[in-house]
């Protein structure tokens, strides 16, 4: 099976930060894959912009450089990377000064897509805004595309979204969570709004509970500073974990539509219970055989008063009609003993086992591999073969996306392709519109000013585990259990 390709217009994206780890990482790599897909048209320009001086011909090496490290060999070749290379442009700027506005001026072509990427730090995102404006470079159709950190918290983010919205409509503002560019995030609407089969079952009368993991190996290495300002709160939980936990438990949208789509995430965000206190797990990794280095949290992050949390578990409730008195529980660390992102739906038991008590039963659970080893797993009751009698025995009905898809399965591209053709397509359904941040923030806020104000050492937990012990008693006191975490 060959993936389908959609052609695009041409355009003009510009990346501002271009020599930032985000663009040598993710956005060159995955512009380039794009290109060799067939979806950067012939006269599109993509134009890398920083304060660094640097010719076109330096910019192309530094890009080539990046493709030879992040992408793999077989989607790789030097003829490629060189007629790639001829898309390449670059123009120094100064986001707070006014050198290098007048060149860009002359090269972004009116009457083409144009899209700018703000791949910098959000204190500079008004400065962008701003100049691309006054020097005439943004027109009423352009796009803009913002990382996170949306903000810190609510007052932040509202600030960033006033800052923005003084030269930019919503409908130009594209906010990433690249979670919504995973192929497996997108598949779980897929799952639940093209089969019938889930739908009559997705709700507190039949699902028990729900847990979502996105457990990380990695520790916070090269990082420290930003992160140790944030804590897995607000690096993971208030977007990535949240926009799971919005496509799990969203209404049907009308349409698969961008504000269709969002109004109904936004309905689970406003709907969220406060979280109790006792609803919380707090940890922080020790030293250790890690696989990212032995360091301990605060020797990571050089603060050996640091009471920020590197990983946190919690419990949450949604007060609608659909989920009312089924728990979600989420967590999210560094430094586990696997890299592995689960949602599994946790059915209730049948309501009377007619193969009596002491047949072992155990609950169905539809599983959701978001990474590694995209897929879904169904458990299912079965009878055991052989003679003796009625015993039962738990199955997987197991679909692992790359085996099933074949070809096209096997090259599930990454969140950042997916979304950067979003842009240049001008289809905002996966990312973020301002009132669903600052509502995610709103929900967050009190939980870390709660936290805050009691000052407590998050709980120290061993690199490989599965975080604080804490932890698993936030299960286990409800009568539950975590899943494992598993590579
Ligand atoms: C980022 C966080 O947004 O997501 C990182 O800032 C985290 O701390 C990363 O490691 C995880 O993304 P992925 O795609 O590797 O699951």
């Amino acid at each position: 099976m060959v993936s389908r390709v959609i052609p695009v217009d041409p355009f003009d994206l510009v990346v501002f930060g271009a020599t930032g780890d985000l663009s040598r990482r993710k956005i060159f790599p995955g512009l380039y894959r794009r290109f060799i897909a067939g979806q950067v048209p012939e006269s599109s320009r993509i134009i890398g912009s920083a304060r660094t001086e640097m010719n076109d011909e330096e910019f192309r090496a530094f890009v080539s450089s990046a493709i030879e490290e992040f992408v793999g060999p077989k989607q790789r070749d030097a003829e490629s990377i060189a007629r790639f290379s001829s898309h390449l442009f670059y123009v120094s700027v100064d986001a707070k000064g006014e050198s290098g506005w007048k060149a860009l001026a002359g090269m972004v072509r009116a009457n083409t897509v144009q899209a700018f990427y703000f791949s910098v730090a959000p204190s500079l995102f008004g400065d962008l805004a701003e100049r691309l404006h006054h020097h005439g470079i943004a027109s009423a159709s352009s796009r803009i595309v913002v990382e996170k950190p949306f903000g810190r918290d609510l007052a932040s983010a509202k600030e960033l979204n006033r800052t923005l919205a003084l030269h930019f409509h919503e409908s130009q503002i594209y906010r990433i969570d690249h979670y919504l560019g995973k192929e497996t995030v997108q598949n779980l609407m897929a799952v639940r709004f093209a089969n019938i089969l889930f739908e009559p079952l997705w709700n507190a009368r039949h699902v028990d509970h729900v847990q979502i993991t996105v457990a990380e190996t990695v520790g916070v290495g090269g990082r420290g500073a930003y992160y140790d300002r944030s804590g897995a709160m607000r690096d993971m939980v208030q977007n990535h974990l949240m926009q799971l936990l919005c496509l799990i438990a969203m209404e049907a949208p009308y349409r698969f539509d961008p504000d269709a789509v969002r109004d109904e995430k936004l309905k689970v965000i406003h709907a969220l219970e406060p979280v109790e206190p006792d609803d919380i797990v707090r940890g922080q990794y020790r030293a250790g055989n890690g696989k990212d280095g032995g360091k301990s949290y605060v020797e990571d992050v050089e603060n050996p008063a640091s009471r920020t949390e590197s990983f946190v578990a919690l419990r949450v409730g949604i007060a609608n009609w659909r989920w009312k008195g089924t728990p979600f529980y989420l967590r999210t660390g560094k430094k586990l003993r696997g890299r592995a992102s689960e949602i599994a739906v946790v059915f209730k038991e049948v309501p009377h086992s007619i193969f009596g008590e002491e047949e072992a039963w155990r609950e169905n659970v539809l599983s959701i591999r978001l990474q590694p080893n995209e897929g879904m797993t169904l458990s299912v009751m079965i009878k055991e073969p052989g003679p003796g009698g009625m015993r039962l025995k738990e199955v997987p009905l197991d679909m692992s996306f790359a085996e099933a898809l074949g070809d096209s399965g096997a090259e599930i591209p990454d969140a950042y392709e997916r979304l950067i053709m979003d842009v240049i397509r001008g289809n905002q359904t996966l990312f973020m519109r301002g009132d669903e941040v600052e509502a995610a923030w709103a929900w967050t806020d009190p939980i870390i000013a709660d936290w805050e104000a009691r000052d407590e050492r998050p709980k120290p937990y061993d690199p490989t585990s599965s975080g604080p012990e804490d932890a698993l008693m936030l299960l286990h006191r409800d009568g539950r259990r975590w899943r494992e975490i598993r590579e």
